[in-house]
């Protein structure tokens, strides 16, 4: 597939992809939609990628879904659109490895739903987010509705999502949308920083880790405490298991292998 509007690249286990479409502060139209999925599906296959970081190019993260796009939709292409953003953002969440949003500018509507889908969320002050769509005569569709009162409480998320209003990266941070707030320049920085740490640890630990996580935050406490033994008891039978208890108990650093 020929990739027009975003950038990607790996280094060192991380993946960066930057949406590309500046000019209309990255909304996210059915072309970016198709290739997300596209480059998120390769990410999942490769082995080599441990880590995952998303932003936006110039001065947003996403401005929400495009907007001339669903200007003349009906009812069944407004479904299918829906569908199609649910879909790729359920991807990402449960993608097989860690995606941390590195929030640059406006995440709104579909912005903030992006960046909620992601595992961790770090903002530049620049940063703004909100769900304006009932301004424009519609929902949140790509599962703001779901994501946003997990994370902040319903009723931080009804006041946000009723009002439309826009928030700053503090307000954002003091209410649990996002992990921290850093100065413009030291975004990317920091967000590979924690990438690297991450991609430090043992990925089939992280991997299974997030998988408990996520699947806690979706069933009931008994069920998701078997889930994470089950998972916990399968570290057994990895090599890194090994190699991460050995590399302590001889004072040194582990050197894993993802399996
Ligand atoms: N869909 C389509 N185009 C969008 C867009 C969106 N969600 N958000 C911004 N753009 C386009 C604008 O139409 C404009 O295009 P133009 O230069 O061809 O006119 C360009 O991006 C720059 O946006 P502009 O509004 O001129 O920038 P601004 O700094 O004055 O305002 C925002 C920035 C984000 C406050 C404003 O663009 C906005 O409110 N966007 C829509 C946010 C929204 O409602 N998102 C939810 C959609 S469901």
């Amino acid at each position: 597939m020929d990739i027009k509007r975003l950038l990607y690249s790996t280094e060192d286990g991380i993946c960066t992809v930057t949406i590309n479409n500046p000019d209309a502060l990255n909304a996210l139209n059915s072309l970016i939609i198709n290739e997300l999925g596209f480059v998120f599906d390769k990410i999942a296959k490769d082995d080599s990628i441990l880590v995952v970081i998303i932003t936006g190019a110039g001065r947003s993260f996403v401005a929400g879904a495009d907007i001339s796009e669903m200007a003349d939709m009906d009812q069944i292409e407004g479904e299918l659109f829906g569908a199609r953003g649910a879909l790729l953002f359920r991807k990402i969440e449960t993608l097989s490895k860690p995606v941390i949003a590195a929030i640059n500018g406006f995440a709104l509507g579909g912005g903030c739903e992006l960046a909620m889908a992601c595992d961790i969320r770090i903002a530049s002050q620049k940063a703004k987010f909100g769900q304006p769509e009932v301004s424009l005569g519609i929902t949140p569709g790509f599962s703001g509705t779901v994501r946003l009162p997990k994370l902040i409480g319903n009723s931080m998320a009804k006041e946000m999502i009723f009002t439309g209003k826009i928030i700053d990266a503090n307000e954002a941070l003091r209410v649990g949308l996002i992990n921290s707030v850093v100065e413009p320049h030291d975004l990317m920085t920091k967000a590979l920083e924690m990438a690297k740490m991450i991609a430090s640890n043992a990925p089939v630990a992280v991997r299974y880790s997030k998988e408990a996580i996520n699947y806690a935050l979706e069933n009931r406490t008994e069920t998701a405490a078997e889930f994470e033994t089950r998972l916990f008891a399968k570290c057994f039978s990895t090599e890194d298991q090994k190699e991460g208890m050995k590399a302590f108990l001889e004072k040194r650093k582990p050197r894993f292998k993802n399996r």
